[in-house]
């Protein structure tokens, strides 16, 4: 069993958060939720703080996560680890500069409270949209496929753009601190419920996937993935891309380049149906080994 460990976790409240947390917490963790609203869910703590302010971050990561807390009289615990998830989760919710303010400023302020804190574990979350593919004006073409972590990326939208200054912003802090910096590259998140809602629709509309190069990362593979980022320390700063094994369509690899990606050069051999957004990394250096595939929940 691996180490229990004190997490302060920020965004926890959302869509990927409300999956992830509790996913750590039944690994044992306990975890502090910052974010502006609230998680709803037994053994959570909450605290409401907002990560564009820097003081309020050096402030949610020096106190008690609650009130037990306080009871053996020994001063505040500290936080082992930092899993920061709270964002602007794409374009068009916020006018572009508030999504780039946000998710920046964001990211700084809560990476330098935690590596001045001398917090030596921080998990970010990045976003499969650096690839430039996902928010892009027209349809383009990635450079080469599969999608993997050494890829020069290069979006073309304020949330995208915000996601490689968040990596650069962890790699900065990593070279001066020496901690371990993940930036977690997450494909798009599908909640239990969405197999059964939203998958039938994409095998009738493969298009609408192609943005997202037809990945997807199970929510609760997603709290597998940040827990294992958890456990295995000492490999500095890191980009993972965070997907399922496979692709969450029912479309060979072959027919789905020759349809959606016909020339893009392909840097190597791939399974069938292994995913164009790759997850070779995390699942050779952390051993990820996928409990979610789609074609369990819904039949292709
Ligand atoms: N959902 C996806 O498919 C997807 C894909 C790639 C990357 N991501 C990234 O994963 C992370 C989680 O995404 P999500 O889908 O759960 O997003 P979400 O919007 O559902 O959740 C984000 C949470 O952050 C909180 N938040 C926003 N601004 C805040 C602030 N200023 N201070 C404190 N909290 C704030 C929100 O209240 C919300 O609970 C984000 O960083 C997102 O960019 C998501």
């Amino acid at each position: 069993m691996a180490t229990k460990k004190r997490i302060l976790f920020t965004g926890g409240s959302g869509k990927a958060g409300r999956h992830v947390v509790p996913y750590l917490l039944d690994r044992g963790h306990r975890v502090v939720n910052v974010d502006l609203k609230p998680l709803d869910h037994p053994g959570v703590d909450n605290l409401i703080a907002d990560i564009t302010d820097s003081g309020q971050m050096f402030n949610v990561m020096t106190s008690y996560a609650n009130f037990d807390e306080l009871e053996p009289g020994n001063g505040v615990p500290a936080f082992d680890a930092v899993v920061h998830f709270a964002a602007v989760p794409r374009i068009l919710i916020h006018p572009d500069n508030e999504t780039f303010r946000v998710n920046t400023i964001g990211t700084y302020n809560v990476i330098e409270a935690a590596v001045k804190l001398g917090i030596r574990k921080i998990v970010i979350a990045s976003s499969e949209t650096t690839y430039g593919i996902c928010f892009s004006d027209g349809q383009t073409d990635p450079h080469s496929l599969p999608l993997e972590e050494d890829y020069d990326v290069d979006p073309m939208d304020s949330y995208g753009l915000s996601k490689v200054l968040n990596e650069k912003t962890a790699r900065t802090f990593q070279r001066r601190s020496g901690f371990d910096i993940y930036a977690l590259r997450i494909g798009n998140v599908v909640e239990p419920h969405e197999y059964a809602e939203l998958f039938p629709t994409y095998f009738a509309n493969p298009d609408m996937r192609r943005r997202n190069a037809f990945c997807y990362i199970d929510a609760r593979d997603l709290g597998q993935i940040v827990d294992l980022c958890l456990a295995k320390d000492g490999l500095g700063f890191q980009v993972f891309n965070a997907g399922n094994d496979t692709n969450g369509m029912n479309i060979p690899n072959a027919a789905l380049i020759e349809r959606f990606f016909p020339g893009v050069p392909v840097t190597r051999e791939l399974g069938e149906n292994e995913a164009l957004f790759s997850n070779r990394k995390i699942r050779e250096m952390l051993g990820f080994k996928e409990e979610h595939d789609w074609r369990k929940y819904v039949k292709g």
